[in-house]
């Protein structure tokens, strides 16, 4: 692979797909024929759940997007018939749309094929792209682009949602698998190979077998602080650039149309910040016309669309589900508004604000140009119906033999030999080995999130056609070799013992403040399996771990327990790929070699935190030695690291990181000294309903009303509102979700301390949303007669019905039906004795 470029600023790009003037000119014929609301139309995408094909007549819309476990006719099993069915009435619905105009506009439909058409039954499914990393093989990279944008169009649908061409950097973070590597070169090399493979070049995007690839999450998602989703990057412009940049600036030179906003901020407050950025909305990306139009757009000269993540708009500073004012004005172009509800109210929303002048004309129009722009690329108004096309009247290209055969093979290469000693592999077929592990027969561990369904947690291998576990592709190979009891394993026959995380996505997949990277610790499956390596090892039994998981963790303890380890990644249905390589041939012959190498380093210490730091990899870079230091140490297993048949190589005894960690999750503290991060607060007035931001610990004056940080127990503690009118105020919780231990029984409390200077002479409401459960909320009025003058801590037990929730953003809301003096600190939920 060539060297990985370094960049002084924001370069501009050189793309494949260039721009044409009788394109161009096209665009102009029909962008001036549109009423403001046909743009409009153009620019909302709901999710399929949440919009009939009359919808698309009636209100014109552009496209739809299925999230994560959204399915024609809400069927996990829908064939690829239905696909194409339902892709064909939303097709003709539109067409119904522009009867009688003289012109018209496709539709386009959007999906996240990220390792594989993932969402669809039987379509194939390739590793993560974690372990596609590992492979180091960039046309391999190309080659399962372009199988994957064959499935796609066979399901007539034109876009996929990928690659993610994140450069995570803390292991913590929930969606490390789906970032090919820590080291932002390998990015570079990637992504433009896999904007290469779905796209292909101008006249193969036109084409029938081809769609629109999607580079995302735009940027600085793997960059987050504590490896938070949706959190906070505190990185320098320079290493935003360089560390989470490079993989845009490859696959925009590759011609990728269509590049998705990201759900983390940019810190503001943070001294690397030049003062030119426009951070007034929460650094949210979503809201950064720096980075969206200033640096993508113009500096870069991107003229595909912006498209935004999954209501991403809301969580942006003063705006909310239906009010993606601020998102259009950044630069985005498409708006993922997925609810009914959400994407009528924003049109009749955005409408009036371009009435107003709160959004000029003229970036509308910006934003359709750039949608005609890539359906036109597309081939979108050449394309027949996709009942009509060549490959939507395919299935057997969804999941077909040579497909298959491609995964397997990324299988077999992204595989990492961390241990073989005494040469214990590769195993031979003609020997008895005992099968265990809670990974050896879960298709739902193999795949990980992402799979048929969002988190990938709730699968089965019924739901993989054709999929084979390792078990399952163990149990053709070995035959009556093959034992899974431990009891009826022979004396010192070897043991292949598979372990795996727990399968997640975004959000749920973040290992939690008070948690470490310890593999045995995150759930008890991972502990039982660490004693099961434990116990067959002094036995006698040589053990051969497997291990699939989403990122490298600590577990040193299981590696001196195992005579050979492999990092298997998340390979998805093909077990095959691994039997390829741990065994020989019937003949005794090895069959493959490895080839994986860590696209991220192994972490030899349980906090090893400190791999998160930027300052590695890039060349150009100055950073305090210091940092670097700690980052090598923290590494059992650095970058690049893999061994394989040739390299017979033996690992001592390594040293384990014994020190314990308590796990103190019984108090979660949303707002406080204590606070892991600082949440921002946002302010509504009666008659100021937008929501207003409080930036940091600033007072903030508006209409009257004063918000400003006092002390309390400690420096700037607390917040006193000064509200000459009814208000509310909210807390936006940016680090997504905290679980608490519910399972212990115990009750559950919510706690907040506070003081009033004026009471109010009406209810006044705490309001906590929780995740997929709405809304609970109850009166405090009663327990603030106490308050009056002097602080008072207000302890409230919460319903039943409130276990095994998690904490999502926007969580405690107080509303005050009076103007009010009134000051808080100290918000938490806590698990009562
Ligand atoms: C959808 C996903 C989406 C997520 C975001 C889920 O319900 O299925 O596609 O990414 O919500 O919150
Ligand atoms: C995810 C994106 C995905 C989108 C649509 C979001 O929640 O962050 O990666 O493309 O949902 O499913």
């Amino acid at each position: 692979m060539d060297s990985t470029p370094y960049f002084a600023e924001w370069p501009e790009i050189r793309s494949q797909i260039a721009p044409n003037a009788v394109q161009e000119q096209q665009i102009e014929q029909i962008l001036a024929q549109l009423s403001l609301q046909e743009k409009l139309g153009q620019m909302l995408q709901p999710n399929l759940t949440d919009v009939t094909p009359q919808e698309v007549t009636e209100y014109k819309l552009g496209s739809l997007l299925n999230g994560g476990g959204s399915w024609p006719g809400n069927d996990k099993y829908a064939p690829v018939e239905a696909w194409v069915e339902a892709a064909e009435q939303y097709y003709q619905a539109n067409e119904a749309a522009w009867q009688g105009r003289g012109f018209r506009i496709p539709f386009i439909w959007g999906s996240d094929a990220v390792h594989g058409h993932n969402n669809v039954f039987r379509a194939t499914i390739f590793p993560h792209n974690i372990g596609l990393g590992a492979a180091q093989d960039v046309d391999l990279i190309r080659r399962i682009g372009v199988a994957t944008s064959a499935e796609v169009a066979a399901t007539g649908i034109d876009w996929t949602f990928a690659p993610t061409v994140a450069t995570p950097r803390d292991y913590r973070w929930g969606r490390v698998y789906e970032g090919y590597s820590e080291d932002s070169g390998l990015v570079y090399h990637y992504a433009a190979a896999m904007v290469e493979g779905i796209q292909g070049d101008t006249e193969q995007l036109a084409g029938e077998r081809r769609v629109v690839a999607t580079a995302k999450h735009f940027i600085g998602d793997g960059g987050t602080e504590h490896g938070v989703d949706r959190g906070i990057n505190r990185y320098s412009e320079e290493q935003l650039l360089n560390i989470h940049g490079l993989g845009y600036v490859s696959a925009l030179n590759a011609g990728v149309q269509a590049v998705m906003a990201s759900f983390n901020s940019w810190d503001h407050n943070n001294n690397y910040a030049p003062s030119n950025i426009d951070c007034q909305y929460n650094g949210k990306i979503h809201g950064s016309r720096y980075l969206l139009s200033d640096v993508l757009k113009d500096k870069m000269g991107f003229d595909g669309l912006v498209i935004s993540d999954w209501n991403g708009h809301s969580e942006v500073s003063g705006s909310s589900m239906q009010d993606a004012r601020h998102t259009v004005n950044a630069g985005v172009d498409v708006l993922m508004v997925t609810a009914r509800s959400d994407w009528k109210a924003c049109l009749t929303n955005l409408q009036r604000d371009v009435e107003a002048g709160l959004i000029d004309e003229s970036r509308i129009d910006d934003a359709v140009r750039r949608i005609l722009r890539v359906k036109l690329r597309a081939g979108l108004w050449d394309k027949p119906s996709p009942q009509q096309r060549e490959y939507a009247n395919q299935p057997q290209l969804l999941g077909s033999d040579a497909h298959q055969q491609l995964a397997r093979e990324a299988v077999r290469k992204s595989l990492v030999m961390l241990k073989n000693n005494q040469s214990l592999l590769p195993l031979s077929p003609n020997q008895a080995v005992l099968l265990t592990g809670s990974g050896a027969d879960s298709i739902s561990k193999q795949c990980g999130g992402w799979s048929l369904s969002w988190q990938g947690d709730d699968i089965a291998v019924s739901d993989f056609p054709g999929a084979q576990t390792l078990d399952c592709a163990l149990t053709g190979y070995l035959g009556e070799q093959l034992i899974r009891d431990e009891a009826q394993a022979p004396k010192g026959c070897v043991a292949v013992v598979v372990i795996g995380e727990q399968s997640y996505a975004e959000m749920y997949g973040d290992i939690k403040a008070g948690q470490t990277l310890d593999f045995s610790s995150l759930h008890p499956s991972n502990n039982q399996d660490a004693q099961t390596i434990a116990r067959l090892s002094a036995a006698g039994h040589p053990v051969v771990t497997v291990m699939f998981s989403g990122r490298p963790l600590y577990c040193t303890d299981l590696i001196n327990h195992s005579q050979a380890f492999v990092a298997a990644w998340l390979p998805g249905t093909q077990g095959g790929g691994i039997v390829d390589v741990l065994f020989r041939d019937h003949q005794e012959q090895v069959q493959h070699d490895f080839q994986g190498r860590l696209s991220f380093s192994w972490p030899a210490q349980k906090d090893a935190f400190a791999l998160n730091h930027p300052a590695t990899h890039i060349p150009g870079f100055t950073s305090p030695a210091n940092e670097i230091d700690s980052r090598e140490q923290a590494a059992l297993f650095p970058l690049g690291f893999g061994l394989s048949y040739q390299s017979a190589q033996e690992t001592p005894r390594l040293e384990l990181d014994s020190r314990e960690f308590a796990i103190d999750v019984a108090e979660y503290v949303l707002f406080g000294r204590e606070a892991q991060i600082s949440h921002p607060l946002s302010l509504a007035l009666q008659s100021q309903p937008r929501a207003v931001m409080l930036p940091g610990c600033s007072p903030l004056d508006v209409a009257g009303s004063h918000i400003e940080p006092i002390n309390y127990q400690h420096q700037y503690d607390a917040r006193a509102v000064q509200a000459q009118e009814p208000f509310e105020l909210t807390l936006e919780v940016l680090p997504g979700l905290m679980p608490l231990p519910w399972e212990s029984g115990k009750a559950l409390e919510f706690c907040i301390d506070v003081k009033l200077e004026q009471a109010p002479q009406a209810p006044v409401w705490v309001e906590l949303e929780l995740m997929g459960w709405g809304q609970y909320r109850f009166d405090i009025s009663e327990q603030l007669q106490q308050a009056d003058g002097q602080w008072h801590s207000i302890r409230v037990a919460l319903d039943d019905s409130l276990r095994s929730l998690e904490v999502n953003n926007k969580v405690w809301r107080l509303r005050c039906e009076d103007a009010a003096h009134i000051a808080f600190s100290n918000i938490s939920l806590v698990l009562a004795d």
